[in-house]
This record gives C-alpha cells, sequence and structure tokens, in this order.
C-alpha cells in the first residue's frame, strides 16, 4: 500500500453526474488488481476529514490511474471541481481484489451504476472474453460501454424505463446467461446492494461461483476503525469481516446478508 501526493492529469464530467478523474500515480499502477480501490483525500478541505474509497478503473502502463465517480455529497461535489494540476493525496491500491478468472468458465461481469469502474480491468485482464451485463435507470446511466466492447466483450444493456437495451433489472439478463451457461459461468458483480444480492442469490441457486464486491461506508480503509465490517460465514461460523481489507470482494456463499 502507498500513501502519495499525486498530480491530477485530468478530471472531467462525463454524464449525468459523473466525472472522470485520472491521476498520475506510476508507483500504484503497475500492482492493481482488479477490484481493488484508492482511498482519497479531498485537497483544500479541510472540513472533509475522511477519504473517501473509490475503485480503480484503469491503471495504464503510462502510470495514469482513473476513477469514474458519481457526484453524490459533499466530497464527490467538491472533487468535481477540483483542475488538473492540483495535488491529491492517494492512498492505496487497498483492499482484496476479484481473483483471476478462471480459465474453464466464462466470466459474466454484472455491473450497476458506477460498478462497472470496478470490473473494467477484470475485463482488460482476463484471458477469455465473456459477457458484461450493465443496468441502470435510464440510458444516461450507462458508461463507459465502448470500452468493453472494443476489448471484445459480449455487452448487454438493461434499464428500468427501457430507454435502451432490455427493459428491467440486470438480473432478467442474467437469468437467460445462467439458463444457457448454468455452472460454467462465473459471475463478478459490483453495484447497488440489492442487486448484489440477487446476484449472490443466482449464483448459489446455480451452482455458479459469484464474486461480490461490497460498497460499504468507509472511515480509515485500512483495517483499523472497523467501520466497515461485513457479517461473513467462514467455514460454517460467522464471523465480523472488514470490507476495506478482507474485501471488498467476497465470494457469494460466504456473506450473510442482513
Ligand atoms: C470499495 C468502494 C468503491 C467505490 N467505488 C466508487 C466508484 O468507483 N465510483 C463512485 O462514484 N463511488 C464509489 N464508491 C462510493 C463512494 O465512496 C461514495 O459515493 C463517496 O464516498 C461519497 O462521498 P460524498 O462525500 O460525496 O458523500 P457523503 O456526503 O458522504 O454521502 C452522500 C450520500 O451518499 C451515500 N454514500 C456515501 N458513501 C457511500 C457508499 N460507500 N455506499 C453507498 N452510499 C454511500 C450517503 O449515505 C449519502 O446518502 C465506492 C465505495 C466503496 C466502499
Ligand atoms: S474502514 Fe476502517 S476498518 Fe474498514
Amino acid at each position: 500500500m502507498l500513501l502519495e501526493k499525486v498530480t491530477i492529469q485530468y478530471n472531467d464530467p462525463v454524464q449525468s453526474g459523473y466525472v472522470l478523474m485520472a491521476l498520475y500515480v506510476p508507483d500504484m499502477t503497475g500492482v492493481v488488481r482488479p477490484g481493488q480501490f484508492v482511498h482519497l483525500r479531498i485537497p483544500n478541505r479541510p472540513d472533509l476529514v475522511l477519504r473517501r474509497p473509490f475503485s480503480i478503473y484503469r491503471a495504464d502502463e503510462n502510470g495514469v490511474l482513473s476513477v469514474l465517480y458519481k457526484k453524490v455529497g459533499e466530497g464527490t461535489r467538491g472533487m468535481a471541481t477540483l483542475k488538473a494540476g492540483t495535488t491529491m493525496d492517494v492512498m492505496g491500491p487497498l483492499g482484496n481484489g476479484y481473483p483471476d478468472v478462471a480459465v474453464h468458465k466464462t466470466p459474466v461481469l454484472v455491473a450497476g451504476g458506477y460498478g462497472v469502474a470496478a470490473l473494467y480491468l477484470v475485463a482488460k485482464r482476463s484471458p477469455k472474453k465473456g459477457i458484461l451485463i450493465a443496468g441502470g435507470r435510464t440510458a444516461d446511466d450507462m458508461l463507459c460501454l465502448d470500452e468493453f466492447a472494443s476489448l471484445g466483450w459480449d455487452v448487454r444493456v438493461t434499464t428500468d424505463d427501457g430507454s435502451m437495451g432490455t427493459k428491467g433489472f440486470v438480473t432478467q439478463v442474467l437469468d437467460g446467461v445462467l439458463q444457457e451457461y448454468g455452472d460454467k459461468a462465473e459471475l463478478f458483480a459490483c453495484g447497488p446492494e440489492g442487486m448484489l444480492k440477487a446476484v449472490s442469490e443466482r449464483g448459489m441457486q446455480w451452482g455458479a461461483t459469484a464474486w461480490i464486491s461490497l460498497d460499504h461506508h468507509m472511515a480509515c480503509g485500512v483495517g483499523a476503525c472497523l467501520a466497515c465490517v461485513q457479517k461473513i460465514n467462514y467455514d460454517g461460523q460467522e464471523k465480523l469481516a472488514r470490507v476495506c481489507k478482507d474485501g471488498p470482494v467476497f465470494e457469494c456463499r460466504t456473506i450473510v446478508w442482513e
């Protein structure tokens, strides 16, 4: 884990309240694993004491690391005002991300909203092409799909209002995929909790491995404060895991949903 002051390369609005921020952080890009995150301190805002966690969207060979974030509160709105050239305090890469894609399975990525950001590196590093099922409320919520398509992945979209792709939830499309692949599918999911729970249920129902990235509120981000705990079933015994350090990715069979 590294703690560095780095320079913002760009911080540009994308669409519907999302912003793409690129940081020059060559010491981190070489060691990032898919599903890991960075913990960012918002500069010039002493009132925002806590760092904010963001999935690492891209970690490019030229040393540029990107995050794709949505403006939801004080921290992210403050972040969106930062200009290129500003120095930012970055801690990372943090957490246990997704494991390598199993070679004998078909990888199926399931993303809700900014969940696509956590899954892009899975697709990029996977030795085989798979399926991305991305869901959002409307077409405006669909992000960076071209990036997955240009890697050769089969991109399937669902929107709640039918403005793009299939009308409905990602689970409708996932059900069809699981009928075809069954336990030969390996699921990788990131998104809102309701979606993650539904993906977990399907993973167990079909006997498919499902890697779930949990999104909990965090404080320290390194396992010291216990702000982010999640009940996990290890070998039949319920224990509290720290999402920031033991996760954020857990296999669906270990998560105790409450
Ligand atoms: C491992 C991890 C990876 C993440 N990756 C991304 C990412 O790639 N892109 C992105 O846009 N966001 C991501 N998030 C969520 C992001 O950290 C929060 O949106 C951010 O901390 C909100 O900060 P804020 O000060 O703007 O909002 P606050 O003022 O703190 O909160 C505003 C609203 O957002 C809600 N909120 C805050 N944090 C979270 C959270 N972790 N989960 C759900 N709701 C929350 C609050 O309850 C409140 O309603 C990730 C979170 C985790 C734990
Ligand atoms: S955020 Fe402190 S232990 Fe996870």
